[in-house]
């Protein structure tokens, strides 16, 4: 079971406002051609879009749930995506793309080294040579910590979150409540300068670090857009 199965049906909902980061995926997928792999494809939010677009996206996710709404969604679309049950860690796909992507902060699901160090392995692996991992994450400031911590926040008409932030081990413990479902989710945060490490260490070369999908630069905000290369 995924913390994710519970809000299947909630997350577009939930979600609805966040559609800033679509235009961008998109354009990361033209320009790579496809086939394009997603980790963590949810319900379709940028897999379809780019399905859409007549590039072949294999979507990878642990929700069964999430996967469930997202072949509906794609069937309401009329574009077919190849989905797969898996983990990001260690995704089932053995063809080598151009790109993968893995939007709205999923990776922020993961929340050791030893775990991260995996995904960024596997990513690179299924990569063909030149191809990019593209994705993005936050780290939270201290004063939308302090605004938001352990308070119950109406994100959509009828849709709530409670965030519990601790910032000592950096972590965030995420609830969810709609009217008939409810979620609590684990994440974890790590620097700019900690998840180039890691990209650097898995073999990446990192071509940028936006602040936000505009591809401004990123200045020590809390959104970080990562774009990188296989050598
Ligand atoms: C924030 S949602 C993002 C969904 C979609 N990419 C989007 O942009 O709307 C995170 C997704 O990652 C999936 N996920 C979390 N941990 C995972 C793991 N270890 N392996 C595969 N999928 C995972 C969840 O099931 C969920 O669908």
């Amino acid at each position: 079971m995924s913390s994710y199965d519970a809000i299947a049906e909630l997350y577009d909902p939930w979600s609805a406002s966040v559609v800033e980061d679509v235009a961008f995926y998109l354009e990361e997928a033209r320009r790579s051609g496809g086939p394009v792999v997603e980790l963590g494809v949810g319900t379709g939010r940028i897999a379809v879009p780019i399905a859409a677009d007549g590039i072949r996206v294999i979507g990878v996710d642990s929700s069964l749930g999430m996967l469930e709404v997202c072949a509906r969604r794609a069937a309401l679309t009329g574009v077919d995506l190849d989905l797969r049950v898996g983990d990001l860690r260690e995704p089932p796909v053995t063809e080598r793309v151009p790109l993968v992507v893995c939007p709205f902060r999923s990776l922020l699901h993961l929340r050791t080294d030893e775990d991260r160090r995996r995904a960024l392995g596997n990513v690179h692996e299924l990569l063909a040579s030149g191809g990019r991992f593209v994705f993005d994450v936050f780290a939270p400031g201290t004063e939308d910590i302090n605004a938001t911590h352990d308070r119950w926040l109406e994100r959509e008409p009828g849709i709530f979150e409670r965030a519990i932030w601790n910032a000592g081990d950096r972590t965030l413990t995420l609830t969810v409540r709609g009217k008939d479902s409810e979620t609590t989710m684990a994440l974890a945060w790590l620097s700019a300068a900690e998840w180039r490490v890691l990209l650097e260490a898995s073999g990446f070369e990192v071509e940028a670090c936006y602040g936000w999908f505009d591809r401004r630069p990123y200045k020590g905000d809390e959104d970080m857009v990562w774009v990188s290369r296989r050598p």
